[in-house]
Order: C-alpha cells, then sequence, then structure tokens
C-alpha cells in the first residue's frame, strides 16, 4: 500500500484541538464504571492494564474482581506462591504476563519499598510493563503526561493523522510515538479523561473494520475520513505467519487423579501443568508399552494460539493406582481432580479434564 502524506506535526489534528475534543468527548461519552476506573490504586490500575493486554473487558471482569479478592495488594502478589497466581490466570492466557505480573509484584516490594514509581520512565523498567501500560498507570495514578501507543491507539492515532507509513518498522513507529507525545493535553489534570478517552474511541468506535465516524469526537479533522478511507489505516505490512503443530497427550488416571508435568519455563504454557506430550503417536506408543498399558484415543482437541493452530490428541487410561511414573516420563505428580483449580493448567486441557466423566477401566 501507498504511504498516505504526512501532515506536518502541530497540537491540532487539521484545525481542531484534538486533546480537548477527546478529553470532552470520554466525558459525556466514554466508559466509565468499569471496576478499575474512578480511583488511584496503582496496584489495580497495573492489574487491569496487564490483564487488557490482550484481553477483552468482558472477560477480564470476572477475572479481576477474583484475582483481586485472592491478592487484595501488592505484598500479598508478592508473597505468594507462583503456582497460585497462574492458577488465578488459569484461562486468561499469555501466561508470560502472570509470570511477569509475579515478577513486578515482588520487583515493587524488594526495590521499590512496596510503593510504586510514579513516573512512566521508571514503570517501564519493571517486568511486563511496556512504555505503553507505564504511561497509562503514569497518565491514570498520577496525572503525569505520557503517551499510550497500543493497538488500537494506534489505529486512532494513524487514522486522525493520516500516518500512513508502516508501522512494521521502528523507525515509522517512533515517529508515531512522537506524534502521540505531541497531541498529549497541556493541561496534566485531562490525562486520565484523554488516555481513556483514545483507548475508549479505539476500543468502541474507531474499530478496524467499519468504524462508526459519525459518533467521532474527531470526525471532521481525521485526515482518513476525509480521504474516504480510514480502514486503509494503519499501515502494518508484516503479516503473522500461521503455522500448525500436532501433539499427543498421555492421560493417564487413577482413581481421583490425574498424573501432571510442569512445562519448561520458557515457551508455550510455561510454568503450567500439563499432561505429558509427545510429537507423536509412535513416541507415545513407546511410552505406553514401557508402562504396561494400552491408553484409549480420545476425540482431538483444537487450540488456536497466536503464531499456530494446534491439535492434540489425548490417550487415556486408568491405573490401579499412584504409581510413581517419574523414571519412566520424567517428572510430575498425581494432582486430586478436587485440586486442580490450585495449580495454573491450561485451558484447554482445564476444559478437557472438567468436562470427562471417570476414566475407563484400567486395560492392561
Ligand atoms: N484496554 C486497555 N486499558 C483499558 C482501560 N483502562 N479501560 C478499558 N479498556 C482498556
Amino acid at each position: 500500500m501507498s504511504a498516505a502524506p504526512h501532515r506536518p506535526a502541530s497540537r491540532d489534528v487539521a484545525g481542531g484541538d484534538f486533546a480537548a475534543r477527546v478529553v470532552a468527548w470520554q466525558r459525556r461519552h466514554g466508559r466509565h464504571g468499569l471496576p478499575w476506573q474512578g480511583q488511584r490504586d496503582p496496584y489495580r490500575v497495573w492489574l487491569s492494564e496487564v490483564m487488557l493486554q490482550q484481553t477483552q473487558v468482558t472477560t477480564v471482569l470476572a477475572y479481576y474482581a477474583r484475582f483481586l479478592q485472592r491478592f487484595p495488594d501488592v505484598a500479598t502478589l508478592a508473597a505468594a506462591p507462583l503456582d497460585e497466581v497462574l492458577a488465578a490466570w488459569s484461562g486468561l492466557g499469555y501466561y508470560s504476563r502472570a509470570r511477569n505480573l509475579h515478577r513486578c509484584a515482588q520487583t515493587v516490594v524488594d526495590h521499590h519499598g512496596g510503593r510504586w514509581p510514579e513516573d512512566a520512565e521508571t514503570l517501564a523498567g519493571l517486568p511486563g510493563i511496556g512504555r505503553s501500560t507505564a504511561a497509562a498507570i503514569a497518565a491514570f495514578c498520577f496525572g503525569q503526561r505520557a503517551a499510550i501507543l497500543d493497538g488500537n491507539v494506534k489505529r486512532v492515532l494513524a487514522r486522525s493523522l493520516g500516518f500512513g507509513d508502516d508501522l512494521a518498522s521502528t523507525r515509522h513507529e517512533r515517529a508515531l510515538w512522537i506524534r502521540a507525545c505531541e497531541l498529549l493535553p497541556a493541561d496534566a489534570a485531562d490525562m486520565p479523561a484523554y488516555t481513556q478517552g483514545l483507548m475508549d474511541l479505539g476500543a468502541t468506535v474507531c474499530l478496524t473494520r467499519k468504524p462508526n465516524c459519525l459518533l467521532c469526537p474527531v470526525q471532521d479533522a481525521c485526515v482518513a475520513r476525509q480521504e474516504g478511507r480510514p480502514e486503509a489505516y494503519p499501515v502494518k505490512s508484516r503479516k503473522l505467519k500461521r503455522t500448525r503443530r500436532e501433539n499427543w497427550w498421555l492421560w493417564l488416571e487413577a482413581p481421583g487423579a490425574v498424573w501432571l508435568q510442569q512445562r519448561p519455563p520458557t515457551g508455550v504454557w510455561a510454568g503450567l501443568w500439563s499432561l505429558p506430550m509427545f510429537d507423536d503417536e509412535a513416541a507415545l506408543d513407546a511410552a505406553s508399552r514401557g508402562l504396561g498399558i494400552a491408553p484409549e484415543p480420545q476425540p482431538r482437541v483444537e487450540h488456536a494460539l497466536t503464531h499456530f493452530d494446534w491439535t492434540l490428541h489425548p490417550r487415556r487410561a486408568l491405573l490401579p493406582g499412584q504409581l510413581d511414573l517419574a523414571s519412566q516420563l520424567g517428572a510430575g505428580r498425581w494432582v486430586p481432580l478436587d485440586a486442580l483449580h490450585q495449580l495454573g493448567i491450561p485451558a484447554p486441557l482445564a476444559r478437557l479434564l472438567a468436562a470427562t466423566s471417570p476414566a475407563p477401566s484400567a486395560r492392561a
């Protein structure tokens, strides 16, 4: 796609005061009453921003309340075992967020005496807090004049400004950051409404497809709208190449318990508890023969991750008791079925285990 010409940098978008319009619109038409709004507690704001990084508001709502009940403040979260944090995160996906959340809480407690830094730069140095999340916390909690630029806001600004350079390039992305800083309200007191306003516009008006331009407070100033092609922005050339993956799951149960292994600390589902996994059926068959069992095929599980579609083939067997399987299968443990909720378990496995009736009888 050809790049649209840039407008010269200015505080206004084509003559209007961009920030003032966004602020006024947010106060009248933006989202209010979300549980992380209307207060300035950095712990609560940080938690909401991390949960919202890759997850929709409606999904986050239930998790947010439950998480706060279990971990009401940064000290409680820092002192909790990682497994409990992963368990509370179970189902939200992108578990590196939960691991970073835990590390970040520990850093705030250990290196900042339990007090959150107030400036965006220091916040951005904490685990799991990128530049945009840091700015959101600084703006919401401390009224700092710091620019956010998450995926939704890139779309709002690229369209408003007619910013047509390819955001796959770091240089162009940096240029958009500079424009985002230039557009900030002069009055720091407007920062919470402005920041929320950009997020609300991106989530409810300036949609990827079929944006509701007639509801937009900057419609008459928006370059993309003037050009009649809002959907042409933002330009981002690098396409995610999706691949497929297939694995086999050995699903071993003893009465009332299932054998789980903790996944390695990096990679997909890092640190979560899952069934022993094999790259092909022959490898699973060999392990089964070693255990003297003939596990039964179960309906396959399809799971979509960011970079690939995953097909998992469960093979299930019931053992007469809780034999020590570690020497044959590697480290693992028998987890009582009524204690599964205490561990971080990948959502598709949690669904599989919850949906199935007791195992078939043992077959040698
Ligand atoms: N997405 C990211 N941050 C958000 C917030 N504070 N409110 C609503 N949606 C968001």
